[in-house]
């Protein structure tokens, strides 16, 4: 549970490679703005000086880290961003919008790494103190889809876009049976849609929640 009453809304971006995630997080800010709020934007890993510092590290394609160490970097950089932007962000009020978050952990380090699901539950309520996303939208996507997109848009790949087609087909199964498991905090997308009709199914989630923000 959370140890101070948190007044915002907190919403993240999960799914697979190039599903389109970050194109929605700007398009939802806009909508935001058009509303009167100021939104904060975050992303994992990352977000803090040091939480982008293990952001390079992790994504970088010279490094070969253990599962096992991939896992507390990746919540390493959870801890710093949760406390240093998140918590605060919510605590005033402010809607949140977090590319991507523990659902990952789970998802990457659970099904694509094979690390056992329950010591990965820990380490991410050690991380988060155990703060849960209001909403998550689950952009769900064939990975062969969202491998050539990202390709094709900027030829740049990280060390996981690399990882094989059975290691991103357990990575999609994974997040659609949380989102299967927690039916009132997932919307799943089809993020074959365009870009046009993602971002109004996104806003028919979100607006009613805008009501709890103060
Ligand atoms: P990024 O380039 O931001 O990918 P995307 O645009 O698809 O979000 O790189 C983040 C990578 O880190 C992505 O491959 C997923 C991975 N990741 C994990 O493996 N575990 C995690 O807990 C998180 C937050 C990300």
């Amino acid at each position: 549970m959370s140890p101070q009453p948190l007044s915002g809304l907190f919403v993240t971006f999960e799914g697979g490679e190039g599903a389109g995630k970050t194109t929605q997080v700007a398009r939802l800010a806009a909508r935001l703005r058009a509303r009167g709020l100021e939104p904060v934007l975050t992303r994992e890993p990352g977000g803090t000086p040091v939480a982008e510092g293990v952001r390079a590290l992790l994504l970088d394609t010279q490094h070969r880290p253990t599962a096992l160490a991939e896992a507390f970097l990746m919540e390493a950089a959870r801890a710093e961003l949760v406390s240093g932007v998140i918590r605060p962000a919510l605590a005033s009020g402010r809607v949140v919008l977090c590319d991507r978050y523990d659902d990952s952990t789970l998802a990457y380090q659970g099904a694509g790494r094979g690390l056992d699901a329950d010591v990965l539950r820990t380490l991410n309520r050690a991380a988060t103190g155990g703060l849960v996303p209001g909403l998550t939208l689950l952009f769900d996507l064939d990975p062969a889809v969202g491998l050539a997109r990202r390709a094709g848009a900027s030829g740049a790949t990280n060390r996981l876009d690399r990882e094989p087609a059975d290691f991103h087909a357990r990575v999609r199964a994974r997040f659609l049976e949380l989102a299967r498991a927690e039916p009132g905090r997932f919307v799943v997308l089809d993020a074959a849609l365009t870009p046009e009709a993602l971002e109004a199914r996104i806003w028919e989630a979100v607006e009613p929640r805008l009501a709890a923000v103060r």
